[in-house]
């Protein structure tokens, strides 16, 4: 894949980042019932307890808990084909093995989804490039094999990996140096401790090929789910106190974590690894019919490239 696009600022630095004095690794004694020391482990742990809590008694997760996200295709565009940017109505339709033809080699897309989940992301991004071939990791055995029984699934396009991401080399041996052309992270990195995510920002340019982009979407600071003045969104227990009271950590009850990043957090998580980019905040209105409100959501959005040298 041709990455034309120029990033429009943010140069690399090799320094220690702002993000790693600000985020601290938060210990396993903020969580119920928890003993000792951090752990990411632990932290993927909680997602697997999620999914099974979700799932309909077997190990399949309830598929309809997180809402596919059409809106990638207009976010990650540059990921979908000519046709598919021309015609945004004409990829909606699933897809199924017996309804896609092989890849054509010469235009093939190779992505790596992070914390795939259930497929949300991927499924609708598969269906903006009938040439991509998808490599979705997650840590949750369960989301994994309910990713895997959609009617889209073909393992021609789609390989899948369980993976906690939070750790040093996690796809060492799995993912090849250099061999993707765009890594996606849909609510991922929100999910990771400091030190998780500076791994995951490892492996990301490890395994981006020259030239490869990271495309992110991602809870921002200052969402309507992250104000004190609408305590009801408030999505868990504040963390902060660990290493600054500036942080914007949150344990949920289900002791999965949400961080709520300001732009130059994640611009700084990413720099410091030698990717170039930059993240920007992208609102959306979502009208919440069970609440009965209109809420603006803030999130944020970011591109980074790998450099050529
Ligand atoms: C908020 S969900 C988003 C799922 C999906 N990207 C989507 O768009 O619906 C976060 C996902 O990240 C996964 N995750 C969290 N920590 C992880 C880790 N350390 N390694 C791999 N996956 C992780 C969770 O299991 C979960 O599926």
């Amino acid at each position: 894949m041709r990455v034309a696009r120029v990033p429009l600022s943010a140069l690399a630095s090799t320094s220690r980042s702002r993000f790693d004095r600000r985020r601290a690794d938060v210990p396993l004694a903020l969580r119920a019932g928890a003993q000792s020391d951090a752990s990411t482990s632990d932290d993927a742990r909680a997602w697997e307890r999620f999914y099974l809590a979700h799932s309909r008694g077997g190990s399949k997760a309830d598929v309809s808990f997180f809402k596919d996200r059409h809106y990638l295709r207009r976010a990650f565009s540059e990921l979908a084909d000519a046709d598919a940017r021309q015609h945004p109505e004409a990829f909606r339709a699933a897809l199924t093995p017996s309804t896609l033809g092989a890849i054509d080699e010469e235009k093939r897309v190779e992505v790596l989804e992070l914390g795939c989940g259930v497929g949300n992301s991927v499924y609708p991004l598969l269906r903006a490039n009938l040439n991509m071939r998808v490599t979705a990791v997650d840590c949750s055995p369960t989301a994994i094999a309910t990713l895997e029984k959609s009617p889209e699934y073909d393992p021609r396009r789609l390989r899948t990996h369980v993976v906690d991401a939070s750790q040093a080399g996690s796809m060492v041996g799995r993912v090849d140096d250099a061999s993707i052309d765009a890594v996606t992270a849909v609510f991922f990195f929100s999910a990771l401790t400091a030190s998780g995510l500076r791994n995951a920002a490892e492996e990301v340019r490890r395994i981006l090929r020259p030239n490869g982009i990271l495309l992110l979407r991602d809870y921002a600071r200052g969402d309507v789910k992250n104000s004190d003045e609408t305590s009801r969104f408030v999505p868990g227990e504040r963390i902060d106190g660990v290493e600054s009271s500036s942080e914007q950590m949150y344990r949920r009850g289900d002791g999965t974590l949400a961080v709520f990043f300001d732009p130059e957090e994640l611009n700084d998580a990413f720099t410091s690894v030698g990717l170039i980019g930059e993240c920007e905040i992208v609102t959306h209105t979502v009208t919440n019919r069970k609440l009965g409100v209109v809420l603006e959501r803030k999130f944020v959005q970011g591109r980074f490239v790998k450099p050529t040298a």
